[in-house]
């Protein structure tokens, strides 16, 4: 008798197990409001969706479409924006502020409709306004269509590693300091995995993340870079892991013992528990490049427990991971980075409509009179593409455009560098420091096919920046090292198999050419994922025009658009 009981409970919780992991829901409610959290020691309020840090999980099917009711019960402005949704004909509740919508006021609501099409794996949600994306993010989980398998053995269970940065300040505050005073903003005092940083920092022992293990099963990490400034390398130590999917598409299986992933980067990861049962730390840290750029060069860590009847060491193993400055280990990471090409959507664009070449810099502004800046020698800090330093309007350009209101925007981005120099030089004339001012996008036709040749230079300072274009999945047809070279390098663009993503690392003082379809009508954004250059103006906009038929035109805006 017992045992059929026993029987029956397990059948019931197998049955639960399988539920559980594939619950999806078509609406969910997102109230944006303050909580207190103590980390490091010390408590502060931050921004939260629902009270949760990091926030909620949406989980979905491929190809569904749903609806989140965002509420605005904090003190801010926010907007929230679905990081690798491509959002088809839908930038209306896309999120960047002052780019599709205005801010959602405090005691405000707006109901955004998250349109999936092709995504599958992981993506991630986050706040699209100055920098409360600091604390306001998490993570979307995309199951297959329903009796549609996954191409890897199903995993055993799916566990969640979000990074994040965590400041003791507001982080507002450090925001408004650093827009006030043209100086860099303060680094982050630790990093985090869903929230917390770690065994290594003060306080924090007891909450540290833990993924409790079985030996011989496989672990499926839903691994989502939500940190502000730093791209990373993460490991666990004395395994392998491997990547199957990354921003929300599958990849050819990829097994390294280390993983390199910037801000706004997603990777679908199995880890396989096939050590000794024991202890171990999944840590991270940074991969910065930048000469006499200041970084959170902390680490943090989460830990691997296997269960069974074992003596765990005091303290377990770290990782060893490249150096904070190792170029060839990330970049040997990225680059082997494979589409597996009967899971994508669309072929690699072969013949190019749209060519654009665009540089990506960080410059220097003068101070102006009867001000104090503390940028580079008494300036203030400023990035650009093709040398203009992207202004913020204060109306939507998706409005402006939609209900022709002029003066928001200019058309004209330049499709070549104004300028032709040594990009990549040592040493470059500080004239080339200054950019121009604006608010100029790229006009696309429907249909378009895109390449984008994005170029480093070593203006102020070379660094590798992660660039983010909203609406659209890309190819990664190459990357480079130094000036990009228009006869030789595109001989060796990878035609077959390039990774088909949504975020691309730029090299340091190199280059990396993308490719995509115009086919999503609206108005897109595309800027760097580090939040210090996009405050700084390392953005642009694309405007997608209608095309023929009416499923490739733009619907009209939802009724309750968030108003100016
Ligand atoms: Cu992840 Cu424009 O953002
Ligand atoms: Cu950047």
């Amino acid at each position: 008798m017992a045992s059929v009981k026993k029987l029956f409970l397990q059948i019931l919780w197998c049955f639960s197990l399988i539920s559980l992991s594939s619950q999806t829901r078509s609406h969910y409610s997102f109230v944006v409001r303050e909580a207190q959290y103590t980390r490091l020691c010390s408590t502060k309020n931050i921004l939260t969706v629902n009270g949760n840090f990091p926030g909620p999980t949406i989980k979905v099917h491929r190809g569904e479409t749903i609806f989140v009711d965002v509420y605005n019960k904090g003190n801010y402005n926010i907007t929230l924006h679905w990081h690798g949704v491509k959002q088809p004909r839908n930038p209306w509740t896309d999120g960047p502020a002052y780019i599709t919508q205005c801010p959602i006021q405090p005691g405000k609501k707006f109901r955004q409709k998250l349109v999936f099409s092709f995504e599958e794996g992981t993506i991630w949600w986050h706040a699209h306004n100055n920098w409360i994306r600091a604390t306001v993010y998490g993570a979307i989980y995309i199951y297959p269509t329903k009796n549609t398998p996954l191409p890897f053995p199903k995993p055993d269970a799916e566990i969640p590693i979000i990074f994040g940065e965590w400041w003791l300040n507001d982080v507002n505050e450090v925001f408004r300091q650093s827009m006030e005073t043209g100086a860099a903003p303060n680094i982050s005092d630790a990093l985090t995995i869903n929230g917390q940083p770690g065994d290594l920092f003060p306080c924090s022992m007891p909450e540290t993340f833990k993924l409790n293990v079985e030996q011989g099963k496989t672990y499926h990490l839903r691994v989502v870079n939500s940190a502000m400034n730093l791209i990373l390398f993460f490991s666990v130590s004395q395994h392998n892991l491997t990547v199957v999917g990354a921003d929300g598409m599958y990849t050819k299986p990829l097994t390294r013992d280390f993983i390199c992933i910037s801000p706004g980067q997603t990777m679908d990861v199995l880890l396989h528990a096939n050590q000794e049962p024991n202890h171990y730390y999944l840590a991270a840290r940074a991969y910065s490049t930048g000469v006499g750029v200041a970084f959170d060069n902390t680490t943090t860590t989460a830990r691997v427990e296997y269960s069974g009847n074992y003596t765990p060491p005091s303290s377990p193993s770290l990782p060893s991971l490249p150096d904070f400055n190792d170029t060839q280990a990330a970049f040997g990471f990225i680059t082997s980075l494979r589409s597996s090409p009967t899971r994508c959507p669309v072929p690699v664009p072969i013949n190019i409509t749209t060519q654009i070449v665009t540089t990506i810099s960080v410059n220097t502004l003068p101070c102006p009179n009867g001000r104090t800046c503390l940028g580079p020698n008494g300036t203030i800090f400023a990035a650009s593409m093709n040398n203009i330093s992207f202004q913020i309007p204060s109306i939507d350009i998706l409005k402006a455009y939609y209900y022709h209101i002029n003066g928001v925007f200019k058309t004209g981005f330049p499709r070549f560098p104004p300028f032709l120099f040594n990009f990549t030089a040592d040493s470059l004339p500080l004239t080339l420091n200054i950019p121009k001012q604006g608010t100029k996008v790229s006009v696309l036709n429907y249909g378009a096919t895109v390449e984008i040749v994005f170029q480093g230079t070593n203006i102020v300072g070379g660094i590798d920046h992660p660039i983010h274009l909203h609406g659209f999945s890309f190819y990664v047809v190459g990357y480079g090292l130094g000036n990009f070279n228009r006869s030789r390098d595109p001989m060796n663009f990878n035609l077959v198999d390039p990774p088909y993503v949504n975020t691309v690392i730029v090299p340091i003082n190199g280059w990396a050419a993308i490719r995509f379809v115009a086919n999503n009508p609206g108005v897109w954004f595309m800027h760097c994922h580090l939040e210090r250059h996009q405050s700084w103006g390392m953005d642009t906009v694309f405007i997608v025009k209608n095309g023929k038929y009416s499923n490739q035109t733009l619907p009209p805006p939802p009724p309750d658009m968030p108003p100016c």
